[in-house]
């Protein structure tokens, strides 16, 4: 839950109001003279029931709890927020205490790495250990420079000697290094395992893998999630391939052992994902490492697979997801346009390996094999057109639509429109039909829902990833989708003008939104920082951390894709749709308020009923005529 749904649960809208004007019960709501224009007779209305508040006279404007306040007293979005956490006793976590707290995880980290080294070390318990470690081809400075050591196997020795050094119980829960038995009592989480320290980009130390020696357990144990490790975020030898990334590009592996191995040989831009398809936030970690790459390596992202899983299913999957967020990451950064030039310029490449071998066993065998491995990566697109026709029988009807359904969407996504051109026109050759036609088939797969499919092509079920749009109640998907439009496609914002996610505007053009269509205080946010500000890069700048973060997730939220034409449609459909609902929520509104009211005030307030129904008709009538309701 954020900040701002806990304390809009915790407070009342008829308390906070009441402080500021005399409210008087009428039907299911209350009224008062409006606090923000003069008037003699009450048009101000507060609905408990809703949580909301409307001014229906002059102001003509209404909102949450939120809103109320930074208006009233004349508050920006982080004023108010600091506020009202106070009335409802909600701590907003401050900047410092969060860092705070990161740094004691860092620290009692470190004090349990200087454990797990000198166990490696010690000639009786670290033996095994090194003898695996010798088996598998690593040499001490390789062991010294990633830290590798050995955690003890008793369960409790690790506990026993950070309480010596006088970290807490407390301290070692947060950092994720004890974990609780079934009998309550906690006790190392690393028993007897070899200790792979993972650091960040900066070089923190903030988790661990732990790897079993032995048959107990699974293969691999890491350090649970905690405030600064999030598997999903980081990348293994991130801080050790940087320097090297500007140059060379970034190479990813799966495994730990895989980037070790490929270090040792000097390949020093290799980093590892740590088993899983590259998060949004992974990518962003590569852009970072790869921000200032100017010279002819640099924009290289090269991704190493294995070729028994390559053609799979699940690992087009994840090259798809991939792929997305690299697409979706072109804009969502700030960093300035000049910046951001360099950065559409990345590639990412997939290098096939030899069947059935790991990275460390190809680096291990044939260093030089491994050199023309990644030098021949190619475009994953390239890769995909390839997997893809070696699997599928092209020649028949049903390859050609599954080979089509699955290159689409990533063709569609592809932000550079030449590429998408190229690509486009590639797929229809290779298909053996008119760019024409397959536009229009595609056309008809995006109607009828984007209909996806395994490309084995034995089942037909559908997959997708669409949750119920309402099972988290923080969101308002609505809202959130037509933001994501305007955001995620600049030439939306700019009116045509320039499509580029660097680009400036004048005043954004916001496809008939209006700040009316927002519930939600952070869209609400979001939103009249955008009409104030010129570019999305100031954008983000000019966010509250909190929002700042919300700001990722509509960048982030996956759309489907489309072309320009059908982008600006969609935003006018969501428009439509917001407009529908905001005036059947006035309507609502106006009911409430009605319910009321003496009879001889109804006639006027009826005529009001009236008018917001006919412009709710004309909005329905438009909407029928519209694309796909
Ligand atoms: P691998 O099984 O390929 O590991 O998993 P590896 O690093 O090559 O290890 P070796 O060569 O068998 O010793 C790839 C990565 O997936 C994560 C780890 O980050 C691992 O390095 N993983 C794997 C886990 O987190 N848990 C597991 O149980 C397995
Ligand atoms: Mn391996």
């Amino acid at each position: 839950m954020t900040a701002v749904d806990d304390i809009k649960g915790r407070l009342d809208i008829m308390d906070v109001v009441s402080h500021y004007v005399g409210l008087q019960r009428s039907g299911r709501s209350y009224k008062a003279v409006c606090p923000f224009h003069s008037e003699r007779t009450p048009s101000f209305f507060v609905f408990p029931e809703r949580q909301s508040w409307r001014c229906f006279g002059a102001c003509a404007t209404g909102g949450d709890v939120f809103s109320f306040v930074m208006k009233v007293e004349n508050l920006d979005f982080k004023e108010a927020l600091a506020r009202l956490a106070q009335q409802a006793g909600v701590q907003l976590q401050e900047r410092r205490e969060r860092d705070r707290a990161d740094a004691t995880i860092y620290e009692v980290n470190e004090a349990a790495l200087e454990m797990f080294v000198e166990l490696l070390d010690s000639r009786l318990a670290g033996g095994q250990a090194r003898a695996y470690l010798e088996k598998r081809g690593l040499d001490q400075p390789t062991i010294d420079a990633f830290e590798l050591g050995m955690s003890p196997g008793d369960g409790a020795s690790l506990k026993g000697h950070l309480a010596s050094r006088g970290y807490t119980q407390e301290h070692l829960a947060l950092a994720g290094l004890v974990t609780q038995g079934r009998d309550g009592g906690y006790r190392d989480l690393f028993r007897g395992r070899l200790i792979f320290p993972i650091r960040d980009r900066e070089g923190r130390l903030s988790g661990f893998g732990g790897r079993a020696l032995g048959d107990g357990g699974p293969k691999y144990l890491n350090s649970p999630r905690t405030p600064v490790f999030d598997k999903s975020r980081i990348l293994y030898a991130a801080h050790k391939a940087k320097e090297v990334a500007r140059a060379q590009g970034l190479v990813i592996v799966e495994g730990y052992m895989d980037a070790i191995a490929a270090h040792q040989h000097g390949f020093a831009n290799v980093v590892a994902s740590m088993g899983t398809a590259l998060t949004e936030h992974q990518v962003g970690l590569v852009h970072g490492l790869l921000g200032r790459g100017e010279s002819t390596g640099g924009n290289r992202v090269v991704l190493a697979l294995d070729p028994d899983v390559a053609g799979q299913e699940a690992t087009l999957r994840s090259m798809e997801s991939s792929w997305k967020v690299f697409q979706a990451r072109a804009v969502s950064r700030s960093g300035g346009p000049t910046l951001y030039d360099r950065r559409q310029a990345l590639t990412l490449m997939v290098a096939s390996l030899p069947q059935g071998k790991d990275p460390d066993e190809v680096i291990r065998e044939a260093p030089q094999e491994w050199e023309a491995l990644v030098e021949g990566a190619v475009p994953l697109m390239d890769y995909l057109f390839a997997a893809l026709s070696a699997r599928l029988d092209l020649a028949a009807p049903q390859g050609k639509r599954e080979m089509a359904e699955l290159l689409a969407p990533m063709i569609y996504g592809t932000r550079d429109p030449f590429q998408q051109d190229y690509y486009f026109q590639r797929l229809a050759s290779l298909l053996e039909v008119s760019e024409d036609a397959l536009q229009a088939s595609l056309g008809r797969l995006r109607a009828s829902g984007g209909r996806r499919r395994a490309p084995t092509g034995r089942g037909n079920e559908t997959q997708q990833a669409s949750a119920s749009p309402f099972s988290r109640m923080d969101h308002d998907p609505l809202e959130e989708q037509a933001l994501a439009l305007l955001l995620q496609h600049p030439e939306l914002v700019t009116n045509g003008d320039a499509s580029e996610p660097g680009a400036e505007w004048e005043s954004p053009s916001t496809g008939g939104l209006r700040l009316e269509h927002f519930r939600r205080v952070e869209n609400r946010e979001v939103f009249t920082t955008l009409l104030k500000c010129s570019k999305l890069d100031v954008l983000r700048e000019e966010l509250d951390y909190e929002i700042a973060e919300h700001l990722d997730r509509i960048l982030s939220k996956g759309l489907p894709p489309t072309d320009r034409k059908a982008r600006a449609e969609e935003l006018r459909f969501c428009v439509r749709r917001l407009e529908e609902r905001h005036l059947r929520e006035m309507n609502r509104e106006e009911a409430l308020r009605l319910s009321g009211e003496e009879l001889t005030e109804h006639l006027e307030q009826g005529e009001r009923i009236l008018e917001i129904n006919e412009r709710l008709k004309n909005v329905l009538t438009e909407q029928r005529a519209g694309p796909a309701a």
